[in-house]
């Protein structure tokens, strides 16, 4: 998963969909290295500043890291978003 996150934070549109993952939750299916999961993940009740050290923890260094700003913006735009439509937005490349 830390490869993956790494490979996620890269992009923008990958940032965005991590993020959100946490604040709406997910359901799958998903499709990550060449597996398929189909599982639910529950929102996570956490505070911006909360998300952005645990993102930053799981991406480690040689990534720009996650600011609170970036992780307010993001939540704020995908507020409305059930856990379907998140999985949705999670890049469709194979990350691997
Ligand atoms: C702070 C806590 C958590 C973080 C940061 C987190 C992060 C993530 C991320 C980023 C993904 C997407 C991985 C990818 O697309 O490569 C994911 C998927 C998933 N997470 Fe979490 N998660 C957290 C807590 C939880 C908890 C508490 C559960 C279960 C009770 C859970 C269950 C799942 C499941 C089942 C998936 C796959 C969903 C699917 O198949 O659609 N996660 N998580």
């Amino acid at each position: 998963m830390q490869n993956n996150l790494r490979t996620l934070a890269a992009t923008p549109a990958g940032r965005r969909y991590v993020v959100l993952a946490i604040t709406q939750g997910l359901t799958g299916p998903l499709m990550i290295e060449g597996k398929r999961f189909n599982g639910v993940m529950p929102a996570q009740t956490l505070l911006d500043n909360d998300i952005v050290r645990i993102l930053n923890g799981l991406i480690g260094p040689g990534q720009r890291p996650f600011t609170k700003t970036e992780v307010k913006g993001i939540r704020a735009s995908g507020a409305q978003l059930d856990s379907v439509r998140t999985g949705q937005l999670r890049p469709k490349a194979e990350v691997r």
